[in-house]
């Protein structure tokens, strides 16, 4: 058993707490960070948001190839899926990001420690890898060990047929008939793969719209958008059971007091994510929860025990790598004696559908909700130049301004690429920018951000190209 003292332990290397590891050696600090994977990342680069993002952008550029180059005057014939050719190159993508990390840590001197940690007390955790145990000493202790996705109790995963989003990410072959339970960002995204690579794809969700998080508007110019490509939804349904067949699963729904049977050759459940917390210790050692399992921390990222600190998944606010990584910078900077700082206001949030979808701020619900007047511009893609030329005309901007002040509130994109696109309105609204300030900023032409410069004029009632 070897002992080993630390300025800061790090529990968990995904985008939180990498982050905060690397920024805390670059401040001086002497720095561990604990992972119990395999590999660097945590659930965002190993089986999270890159492998999604790699088969996402495959699968687009394969149903491209099939159906969305002719008009553009090219032909293709005889074009074939090689599935294992797509995923090992996803793997690749995974890698490099991986082993990329892996280079980080050394180059800032971070003890990478694998195994799994568990609390001593505030400043100690036993860390067992397989047999091996050591323990740890840190000043400061920060948890960052993210979430896993929340089980359905009427559809427990197998891991074959009724699956979550890490086994969804390696499926050894296009399913014919894939539900997916949930459409939030996970269904919708990972839907969309399968739905491009050939296989039939219905999504079952509880409310009585999808990504419910996102302005219904937009959300329901998305489902449209999706439809059209051949997704099928059942709202306002709930899945109640399964039952395993020789070739699949046969899966009970119940809609408005009625109940139906569907069957499908794998279920993927995306139901949202819980704080992983198990096995940690840290209740133990006096940590407070919330009702909802996340760690409560004060403005400074601090828990309920003095020099245990918890960010990202853990801790209440939008399950979010960006979010984590911010959090993860103003955690240590803080601990360093700077001013750390995370805007939660001014958090983008996308869904990686085609269109895409993202947005920042307020929907029009919530505003309407804090009782803030808004001015609304909006400008189809239909009206941009530069989606034209893609053909890629699906979709809007639209921008909510504060009508008293001008102030942007929120931005919402459906569009191509409204992941880049969002970008600007993010700095932006960090800047406290006017609907005005967007309008008068030169954007080269012909370009997709023309759309947030005409949708900004609108706002001003003065859009010139609608
Ligand atoms: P989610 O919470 O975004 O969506 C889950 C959906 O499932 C909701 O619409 C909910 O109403 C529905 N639902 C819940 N129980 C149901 C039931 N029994 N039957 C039918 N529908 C039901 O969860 P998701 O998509 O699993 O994502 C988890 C977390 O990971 C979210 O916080 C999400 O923001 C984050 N994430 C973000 C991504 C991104 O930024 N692109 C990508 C993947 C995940």
């Amino acid at each position: 058993m070897a002992t080993d003292a630390y300025d800061l332990v790090v529990i968990g290397s995904g985008p939180g707490g990498y982050v905060a590891a690397i920024r805390a050696a670059q401040l001086g600090m002497r720095v561990a960070c604990i992972e119990k994977m395999p590999t660097l990342g945590g659930t965002c680069l190993n089986v999270g948001c890159i492998p999604s993002k790699a088969l996402l952008d495959s699968s687009e550029l394969y149903h491209q190839a099939v159906a969305g180059l002719g008009v553009h005057g090219i032909t293709t014939t005889g074009v074939t899926l090689d599935l294992p050719a797509m995923m090992a190159r996803k793997d690749k993508v995974v890698k490099l990001g991986t082993s990329g990390l892996g280079m980080l840590f050394k180059k800032n001197k971070i003890d990478w420690i694998r195994g799994a940690a568990r609390f001593v007390d505030a400043c100690r955790v036993v860390v067992r890898d397989g047999e091996n145990e050591q323990t740890l000493t840190g000043g400061r202790m920060l948890i960052a060990t993210g979430s896993e996705p929340s089980p359905l109790a009427s559809l427990p995963y197998d891991g074959e047929r009724i699956v979550g989003s890490t086994e969804a990410l390696v499926l050894p072959k296009v399913p014919n008939r894939l539900l997916v339970i949930g459409a939030g960002a996970i269904g919708l995204e990972l839907g969309s793969v399968w739905l491009r690579l050939g296989a039939h794809v219905t999504v079952i969700e509880f409310l009585d719209r999808i990504v419910p998080m996102m302005d219904h508007q937009m959300g329901v110019q998305l489902q449209k958008a999706l439809q059209k490509q051949g997704m099928v939804f059942q709202l306002q349904t709930a899945a109640t059971g399964a039952v395993r067949t020789a070739d699949g699963v046969k899966v009970t729904l119940e809609s408005k007091g009625k109940s139906s049977e569907v069957e499908a050759d794998v279920v993927l459940v995306a139901v949202g994510r819980q704080p992983n917390v198990e096995g940690l210790g840290a209740r133990e050692i006096g940590v407070a929860f919330d009702e909802r399992n996340r760690i409560v921390v004060n403005e400074r990222f601090e828990t309920s025990v003095a020099g245990v600190f918890a960010i990202g998944d853990v801790i209440p606010g939008p399950m979010l790598a960006h979010k984590a990584e911010e959090e993860g910078m103003a955690v240590v900077e803080m601990m360093a004696g700077h001013a750390g700082h995370v805007n939660y206001g001014a958090i983008p949030n996308v869904v990686y559908t085609w269109p895409e979808l993202a947005s920042v701020g307020l929907t029009e619900e919530e505003a309407a909700q804090q009782a803030i007047p808004l001015a609304i511009g909006s400008c189809p893609f239909q009206a941009n130049a530069r989606a034209r030329c893609l053909g890629e005309t699906a979709g809007s901007v639209k921008i909510l301004a504060d009508a008293r002040t001008d102030r942007i509130v929120g931005v919402h994109v459906l569009g191509p690429r409204a992941s880049d696109l969002i970008a600007e309105a993010v700095v932006a609204m960090e800047f406290g920018a006017s609907a005005e300030d967007i309008a008068r900023s030169v954007h080269a032409h012909p370009t997709l951000p023309e759309a947030l410069k005409e949708a900004a004029l609108a706002v001003g009632k003065r859009a010139v190209h609608l």
